[in-house]
C-alpha cells in the first residue's frame, strides 16, 4: 500500500475585509456618539471603555455602555437610545471623505484584484454601504455583507461565511483582515486564515499581524497565507 502524498494547503482565492478599523478609523466617530449619549444620561465614557466596543454590534455596544454605568433599562428604552446614538453617528460619517481611508488600503486591494483575487467586505455595521459610498471605494469589492444582511454578530462566523458564499469561494481559500479580537475568532470559526491589523498584544490569536497596509505587498501576504493555512475543515 502506498502512503498518500501530504496535501498542500490550497491557494488563497479571496480576501475579505472588515470595515471599521481596517479600511477607515470610524472608531473615533462611534466614540463621539457613544460619549455624547453617556453624557446625556449623566455619566462619562472613556476612550479605554470604547476599546470594548470594537467589532461589537450596536445593541451589544449599548449594553456594555449601560453595564459600565450600572444602568438597567427595558428593551424599548434601549432601542430608542441605540437609535439616538446612530442618528449622531450617521451625521458624523456623513462628512467622511476619501482622505480618511487608512494608508495603503486602495493600493493593497487594487493589487490583490490585479492578481485575480476576489474581494469582499464583511462588517457588523448597518452603515457600511454609506461609509463605502462616502469614501468612494464601493467598486473595490465584488461583494458586500454587512449588519443589514448578517443577523449574528462576530465572533459568530456568519458574516464571513456569507461573504465567501457570495464570492463562490471555499472558506478555507479565504484570507480575512480584521482589527478586532472577536473578528479574528469569527474568521477562525469560518475556517479562514486571519490577518490581524493593529497591535500584536490585542490580536494574539491572529495567524499573522500587520500594523497597516502602507507598503504591504499583496503577493507576499498571499504567499504566506497560502503556505500557512491550516484551518481547512477537510485537510
Ligand atoms: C463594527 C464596529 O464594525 O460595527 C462596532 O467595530 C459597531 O464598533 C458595529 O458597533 C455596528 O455598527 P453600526 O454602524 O451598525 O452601528
Ligand atoms: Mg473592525
Amino acid at each position: 500500500m502506498t502512503a498518500s502524498a501530504p496535501k498542500s494547503p490550497p491557494a488563497i482565492e479571496a480576501a475579505i475585509f472588515d470595515l471599521d478599523g481596517v479600511i477607515v478609523d470610524t472608531a473615533k466617530y462611534h466614540y463621539m456618539a457613544w460619549k455624547r449619549l453617556a453624557n446625556e444620561l449623566g455619566f462619562d465614557f472613556s476612550p479605554e471603555d470604547n476599546e470594548r466596543l470594537k467589532g461589537v454590534s450596536r445593541m451589544r455596544s449599548l449594553e456594555i455602555l449601560l453595564e459600565i454605568a450600572g444602568l438597567r433599562l427595558d428593551e424599548q428604552s434601549k432601542a430608542e437610545l441605540a437609535e439616538r446614538k446612530n442618528r449622531w453617528y450617521v451625521e458624523y460619517i456623513g462628512r467622511l471623505s476619501p482622505s480618511e481611508i487608512l494608508p495603503g488600503v486602495p493600493e493593497f486591494i487594487g493589487g490583490l484584484r490585479r492578481l485575480g483575487v476576489k474581494t469582499a467586505l464583511a462588517s457588523a455595521s448597518k452603515n457600511a454601504p454609506i461609509i463605502l459610498e462616502n469614501l468612494g471605494i464601493t467598486r473595490l469589492f465584488d461583494a458586500v455583507v454587512d449588519g443589514n444582511t448578517a443577523s449574528r454578530a462576530k465572533p459568530d462566523p456568519e458574516v464571513f461565511l456569507l461573504a465567501a458564499g457570495r464570492l463562490g469561494v471555499d472558506p478555507c481559500q479565504c484570507i480575512v483582515f480584521e482589527d478586532a479580537a472577536a473578528g479574528v475568532e469569527a474568521a477562525h470559526r469560518a475556517g479562514m486564515y486571519a490577518v490581524g491589523v493593529g497591535s500584536p498584544e490585542v490580536l494574539r490569536q491572529a495567524d499573522h499581524v500587520i500594523p497597516g497596509f502602507a507598503g504591504l505587498d499583496p503577493a507576499v501576504i498571499l504567499e504566506l497565507a497560502s503556505r500557512r493555512q491550516t484551518r481547512c475543515r477537510a485537510q
